[in-house]
C-alpha cells in the first residue's frame, strides 16, 4: 500500500525487463507489485516502517553488488531490477530453509507454498537443527503468544511501540539464539504495560500472536477458513468510527481484524473494538 501523500513526481523503474511507473519514494516492491510480481515478504507490513528483518523479499539491481530487499529499498529512476535471477531464488531459498528448520511456520499464510516454489528443504541440516520450540503462553483470555511461531520480525514490537500504540509493552529480550519477544522481566501479559488492543496481533505474520478463539479452535480441529466469511461493519462503541472486519464462522465471530487501507486506524483498534464483541 503506498499512503496517500502530495502529489510526487513519477519515475520510471524496469522490473524483469517491463517498465513501471511508481510515484517517487515508492519502494522496490511497490514497483514489482505494480509489474504483477509476486515477490514473497514476512517482515514487511503494510502499515509500518520496513524492518528488513527477514530477507525473502531481496532481489537483484542491476549494478549492485549486494541482493537489495526490495521492500525497504527505494526505487530509483532507470533502477533495473530482477525479480527471480538465480541468486535471488537461492538466497530466498536458504532464507525459507532457516526459518523453516527453526520456526514452526505451520500457520504462516504461503509459507508451504513459498517452500514448495523455491525447492526449500528445511529438513537438510538435520533433526538436531535448533529451534525456538517453547509451549504457547496462553495468560489471558483475548490473545496467545506462541513463540515457537516467532520469526522474530519485530513487527509486533513496532505496533506496541512508537509507530502505533506507544504502549511498549512487548520488546526483544536475550541475544542471538536467545532473542525473544517478551514482556518486561518476561511477566505474564496481565502483569504487564499490555491494554489488549491487539495491534501486535493484526500484524504478525506467522500466526504467533492469534486470537485466543482462533488458538482454541485450532486445538480442538475446528478452525476453518474456508468456512468463514468477512464483514466490514463499524465499531458501535465510541464516536469514533473506527471499521472493523468481522471473521464469522458457523455465525460466531471467531476473530475481528481492522482494514489497514482506513486511512485513521490504518488496521488499528483499541481492546473494545478487537476484543468486545462478546454481547453480539
Ligand atoms: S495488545 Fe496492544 S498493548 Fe498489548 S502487546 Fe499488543 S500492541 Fe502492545
Ligand atoms: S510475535 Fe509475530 S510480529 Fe512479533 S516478532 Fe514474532 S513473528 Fe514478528
Ligand atoms: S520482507 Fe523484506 S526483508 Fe523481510
Amino acid at each position: 500500500m503506498i499512503p496517500l501523500q502530495p502529489p510526487r513526481r513519477l519515475i520510471d523503474v524496469q522490473i524483469d525487463g517491463e517498465t513501471v511507473r511508481v510515484p517517487e519514494g515508492a519502494t522496490i516492491l511497490d514497483a514489482c507489485r505494480a509489474a504483477g510480481k509476486d515477490v514473497p515478504t514476512l517482515c514487511y507490513g503494510d502499515t509500518l516502517t520496513p524492518k528488513n528483518a527477514c530477507r525473502v523479499c531481496v532481489v537483484e539491481v542491476e549494478g549492485a553488488r549486494t541482493l537489495a530487499p526490495a521492500c525497504s529499498r527505494k526505487a530509483e529512476a532507470g533502477m533495473k531490477v530482477g525479480t527471480g535471477t538465480e541468486r535471488a531464488r537461492h538466497s530466498r531459498k536458504v532464507v525459507l530453509e532457516l526459518l523453516g528448520s527453526s520456526v514452526d511456520l505451520s500457520t504462516t499464510p504461503r509459507a508451504a507454498e513459498w517452500t514448495a516454489e523455491y525447492g526449500a528443504d528445511p529438513a537438510r541440516f538435520g533433526a538436531d537443527a535448533a529451534t525456538v520450540a517453547q509451549p504457547a503462553k496462553v495468560d489471558n483470555d483475548l490473545y496467545v503468544r506462541d513463540y515457537s511461531k516467532c520469526i522474530l520480525c519485530y513487527k509486533c514490537v513496532d505496533a506496541c511501540g512508537d509507530q502505533w500504540q506507544n504502549t511498549f509493552a512487548i520488546a526483544v529480550a536475550g541475544r542471538g539464539f536467545d532473542a525473544t519477544i517478551s514482556t518486561e522481566f518476561d511477566a505474564p501479559l496481565t502483569d504487564s504495560a499490555c491494554v489488549y488492543c491487539g495491534n501486535c496481533v493484526e500484524v504478525c505474520p506467522t500466526g504467533a500472536l492469534s486470537f485466543r478463539t482462533e488458538f482454541d479452535m485450532r486445538a480442538e480441529g475446528t478452525w476453518d477458513e474456508s468456512r468463514q466469511s468477512e464483514t466490514t461493519t463499524v465499531c458501535s462503541y465510541c464516536g469514533v468510527g473506527c471499521n472493523l472486519t468481522l471473521h464469522v464462522q458457523d455465525n460466531k465471530i471467531v476473530k475481528v481484524t481492522s482494514p489497514h487501507d482506513n486511512p485513521v486506524t490504518k488496521g488499528n483498534l483499541c481492546v473494545k473494538g478487537r476484543f468486545g464483541y462478546g454481547y453480539v
